[in-house]
């Protein structure tokens, strides 16, 4: 049960032997779990068909390893310990034992309405404890949970109810942000009118809102679990069926739908928590994130609570009451491995120290970054200030796809760099390809970050459309999972991450496609078309810069680019939101009809002396337009 490494010289070793032996290595892990029929073999994979199985034919049910072997060791220890927005209010201690009862009983609610093995059901909810219940009851029976950010429009929720051909929606009456209430069953039901495949509608009463239930397809969550029995069995899954969906963006299209599965997900995700966090028997971990992303899923859920911790949930955002709202809860709950974001880091960098100095920080053992490249002056401050130079910050590289910490300080037992997210954890092969395709060798080159061997939780599809998969992350090197990412690696064999080689913007780290945003404006019937690009943001990494061609240059620019910001509210969600539009009269084209974003781009970042020739496009002129007009 206790799989963590406690030596950088027992890493290197481990390394080696997950290197030399991947089914020795990860069979040895996978042994420790809860298998209803052990799996017959332990990897099986085909990287050109992105065909790849892990613990094949093994029969489990991850939510047997994240509750039932904990009851009789662990049934009174907190499973979730859950901090609401308001500080004066109370905070929850949901125990294993509660939260099995929890699981099971709302397992029961789903199943009586029709909730069967293979049905995908969309989560639209606040971080309340319902919205981890909602995920582990789905899990329990069988179902494919899709949880989609609560943030997101109605426009975007339809796109994925309707891509994943869901039949239930799991939501609220609305959600605390801060001060503010944000409605969110009214958006449910915006994003229904468009939507044929669903037939209930659960609705938790967060706010006590006077909201309108629709007869015949509405039901209030506590209604639905009245009576219900509080054990329900775990339905036997295959190791490769599906646990959830996932949307993310990509550099071109609609979001895709990331699987994915049981197995090889629970190994993985159990595998990093215990490793990367070093957690023990009676530490509080905290994880910030939201689990409408990947991190909450895998470092706030299923690997926390698969390996017993206590994990907690916060339901507010860090700047309410006031900007020292993370430290506060560090130190109410005597939080001993906390994990936040670089955005987070920053804009708390931003409001002063004494936010972080008015709390006792004492109980932190590490702390940890996800999400977006940190720099190094949020790095030195998060070290000197948050950790008081005594505990390791861990910089963790992975993705949605990835399903867990791939790239990462080990605890405290590898070297930290700053800047650096370190070395491959076990099991992981990770490697620099060049322009030409071939593997880069030398040291402190950059490249397209690959990874060369499966590893348990490795994405296993896109929703409904494979060959999308295929393309996105095993055509561009034969034989290898592309990320999108560009990294350096030193002389020792550390990562550094640089950011995406794509059309991906990283906001806040979230991960938004050019494309998508484009899209978005150009459904404002003001516009003829637009090219989006990122650019350096103090607090967000990356800031939206979007620039538009309308039928003319608009005569009053902040209507017009009210307009624009409405667009993109409605078609994807605040959290798209441009930061700078600037109005031009063309966009710079290649002869074949190509915009040239990396102009684009160089104008955004302010280069404007490095923006190299111009002479092939086919507008050369326009470029110094837009030069003069760029917004700084
Ligand atoms: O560009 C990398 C960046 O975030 C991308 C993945 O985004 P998403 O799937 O939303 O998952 C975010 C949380 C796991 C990556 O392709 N990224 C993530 N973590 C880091 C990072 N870039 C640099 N350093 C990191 N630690």
């Amino acid at each position: 049960m206790d799989l963590r490494i406690k030596s950088f010289e027992e890493y290197k070793a481990k390394y080696k032997a997950s290197v030399d032996n991947p089914d020795a290595f990860w069979d040895e892990i996978a042994k420790t779990f809860t298998w209803k029929k052990p799996y017959e073999k332990v990897c099986d994979y085909n990287f050109i068909k992105a065909d790849i199985k892990w613990f094949v034919n093994g029969k489990l049910n991850i939510t047997e390893n994240v509750l039932d072997r904990h009851l009789e060791k662990r049934g009174d220890k907190i499973a979730l310990l859950w901090e609401p927005n308001n500080p004066t209010e109370k905070h929850q201690e949901i125990t294993y034992r509660k939260l099995y009862e929890r699981v099971c009983e709302f397992s029961n609610a789903l199943k009586a309405q029709g909730i069967k093995k293979g049905d995908r059901v969309v989560l639209y909810m606040p971080m309340v404890p319902e919205l981890a219940i909602a995920c582990l009851a789905c899990a329990r029976i069988g179902a494919i949970h899709s949880v989609v950010f609560a943030g997101f429009s109605a426009v975007a929720m339809a796109d994925r109810i309707n891509d994943s051909q869901a039949k239930m929606v799991i939501t609220a009456d609305g959600l605390n942000r801060g001060p503010k209430q944000i409605p969110l069953k009214e958006v449910v039901d915006e994003a229904l009118k468009s939507c044929t495949t669903i037939e209930t509608v659960i609705v938790f009463n967060c706010l006590n809102r006077n909201i309108t239930m629709q007869a015949g397809r509405d039901l209030w969550w506590h209604n639905t679990i009245e009576g219900m029995p509080k054990v329900c069995p775990a339905e036997e899954m295959d190791s490769e069926d599906m646990l959830f969906i996932l949307y993310t963006s990509g550099s071109t299209g609609k979001p895709k739908g990331v699987v994915h599965t049981h197995g090889g997900y629970m190994v993985y995700t159990t595998y990093t928590f215990q490793n990367v966090f070093q957690y023990e028997e009676n530490d509080v971990y905290w994880c910030t994130a939201d689990i409408g992303w990947i991190t909450g899923h895998s470092y706030i859920v299923y690997g926390p609570l698969s390996s017993g911790a206590t994990s907690v949930m916060f339901e507010g955002v860090p700047s309410f009451p006031d900007a020292g709202r993370f430290w506060q809860i560090c130190e109410k709950h005597k939080v001993n491995q906390f994990y936040t974001a670089p955005t987070a880091i920053r804009a708390l960098m931003a409001c002063g120290n004494e936010h972080v100095t008015s709390a006792n920080l004492d109980s932190l053992k590490l702390i940890g970054s996800v999400g977006e490249p940190i720099n190094e002056e949020a790095w030195q401050w998060y070290y000197k200030e948050v950790g008081k130079e005594k505990i390791p910050v861990i910089d963790t590289w992975w993705q949605t796809e990835n399903g867990g910490i791939m790239i990462s300080g080990l605890g405290g037992y590898s070297p930290m760099k700053p800047t650096f997210a370190g070395y491959p954890l076990p099991g992981i092969q990770p490697c620099l390809m060049g322009q030409d395709g071939k593997e880069i060798t030398e040291a402190n080159q950059e490249g397209h970050l690959c990874i060369k061997y499966p590893w348990p939780s490795i994405i296993r599809t896109t929703y409904g459309d494979h060959e999308r998969c295929i393309l996105t992350y095993f055509t561009a090197y034969k034989n290898h999972y592309f990320t999108g990412d560009g990294a350096k690696r030193d002389e020792n064999g550390m990562y550094r991450i640089i950011g995406r080689v794509d059309d991906v913007i990283n906001v806040s780290g979230h991960r938004f496609g050019t494309a998508e945003i484009e899209d978005a404006i150009n459904s404002s019937e003001l516009v003829v078309e637009s090219a989006v690009v990122g650019y350096p943001h103090a607090i967000k990494g990356q800031g939206i810069y979007a620039f538009v061609v309308c039928d003319k240059l608009p005569e009053n620019n902040s209507e017009a680019e009210g307009k624009i910001i409405a667009s993109v509210t409605k078609q994807i969600g605040k959290i798209a939101n441009p930061e700078k539009i600037q109005f031009v009269s063309d966009l710079p084209k290649t002869r074949s009809g190509k915009i040239m974003r990396r102009i684009l781009r160089k104008i955004a970042e302010g280069e404007v002396k490095n923006i190299g020739d111009t002479s092939t496009l086919l507008n050369p002129d326009v470029v110094e337009d837009i030069v003069k007009g760029a917004l700084h």
